[in-house]
C-alpha cells in the first residue's frame, strides 16, 4: 500500500524521507520521492542548515532549500525546516521563506551525552536562554509552524532524554513556545533501546507531540540476510513504539535509499541503513516498517 499510506491508516500524521539538492537530477529516484503513497512528508539533509543559507555573513542563499520547499509543494508534501539551529540560531530563515511550513527543527542536539549543554555558539554567548530565545524568534516568524527541538541518542531513556524533559518542562515554565521534541533515531542493528516506548511517552506527557525525525539503523557491512532480517525487526519495534502513542505523530527516514544515506561517509564500515538498497530496491526492512503500523 506504499509507508504513508500505512502510517495513515494508522492515525499518524505522516511518513516522510529526508532529501538533499545533489539527488534531484536522479530521476528514478525522485520518482520514488515523490510518491505520496511511500512518503507524504520531506526534510531537507542540508539545505537549509545555516552554513547552506548564509555560506558568508550577510550573504544569503536560499536556492537549494526553496527547491526542496518547491518539490514537497508539487507533490503535495508536508515540509520538515532542518534546522534553523545546529548549535546555532539563523531565525532569518524563517523570516525570509515562504510559510508552508509543517514544523520545524528550531534547536538542534543541544546536549551532550550526559545531558549537559553542548558548548555550541549560542550557549556559550547567550546561555541557555538561548534556546527559548531561537523559539520566540521561531514563533514570531512563523505562527503557525510546529516548533521542536531536536536531538539524537534521546531515543531510550537516559540521561540525555531525562535532560530533553527538563529542557521542555523550563520552557513551558517560561512561556516559550515548544511544540515538539524531535527524536532523531540513528540507531544500530540489534542494539535498539528497549525503551524508546516508555521514552516516546514521557515526552509525551509533557503534552507536547514526538516525531521521529531522521531514521536510520546501521550494520556493519557486508551486509548479511541475518542482518537485514534483525533490521527488518528493528524497523518494526521502533515504528511499532511510535505507533502506540498517539501523540508520536510522524516518522521521517533520512533518506530513503542506502544509495544516499549520510552512514557510510560518517561511520567507518557501517552503512546499510535504509529500507530501500542501493538499487531503490525494497529491502526486508520496509516490511519491518509495515508491519510496525
Ligand atoms: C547530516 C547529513 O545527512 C549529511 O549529508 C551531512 O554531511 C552532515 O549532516 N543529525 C542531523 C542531521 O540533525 O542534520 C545530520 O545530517 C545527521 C545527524
Amino acid at each position: 500500500a506504499g509507508l504513508a499510506v500505512v502510517a495513515k491508516s494508522a492515525g499518524k500524521l505522516y511518513f516522510g524521507s529526508a532529501t538533499d539538492n545533489p539527488e534531484l537530477s536522479d530521476a528514478p529516484y525522485i520518482a520514488i520521492l515523490s510518491d505520496t503513497k511511500e512518503f507524504n512528508q520531506i526534510t531537507p539533509g542540508n539545505s537549509m542548515k545555516w552554513d547552506a543559507t548564509e555560506p558568508s555573513r550577510g550573504t544569503f542563499r536560499f536556492t537549494n532549500g526553496d527547491a526542496i520547499a518547491d518539490l514537497a509543494k508539487k507533490n503535495g508534501q508536508l515540509l520538515r525546516g532542518h534546522t534553523c539551529s545546529r548549535h546555532i540560531v539563523a531565525p532569518s530563515l524563517i523570516t525570509t521563506r515562504d510559510r508552508s511550513v509543517d514544523s520545524w527543527d528550531v534547536v538542534n542536539e543541544p546536549f551532550n551525552e550526559d545531558g549537559t549543554w553542548r558548548t555550541s555558539v549560542f550557549y556559550n554567548t547567550i546561555g541557555p536562554e538561548y534556546v527559548a530565545v531561537a523559539l520566540r524568534a521561531a514563533r514570531a516568524a512563523d505562527p503557525n509552524a510546529k516548533l521542536y527541538v531536536n536531538d539524537y541518542n534521546i531515543d531510550g531513556t537516559g540521561a540525555k532524554s531525562t535532560a530533553m524533559v527538563n529542557l521542555v518542562k523550563s520552557l513551558q515554565a517560561q512561556g516559550a513556545p515548544i511544540d515538539g521534541v524531535g527524536i532523531q533515531g540513528h540507531l544500530i542493528v540489534g542494539q535498539v533501546p528497549t525503551t524508546i516506548q516508555a521514552n516516546i511517552e514521557q515526552f509525551a506527557a509533557l503534552g507536547v507531540e514526538v516525531a521521529i525525525t531522521e531514521l536510520d539503523i546501521r550494520m556493519t557491512l557486508p551486509a548479511t540476510d541475518a542482518l537485514l532480517q534483525q533490521q527488518k525487526r528493528d524497523y518494526q519495534t521502533v515504528i511499532a513504539a511510535c505507533n502506540a502513542v498517539p501523540k508520536c505523530v510522524g516518522v521521517t527516514i533520512w533518506d530513503y535509499t542506502d544509495k544516499y544515506s549520510w552512514v557510510p561517509s560518517v561511520f567507518d564500515g557501517q552503512g546499510a541503513a535504509l529500507p530501500w538498497d542501493a538499487n531503490l530496491n525494497k529491502k526486508p526492512a520496509y516490511d519491518g516498517i509495515v508491519a510496525g503500523f
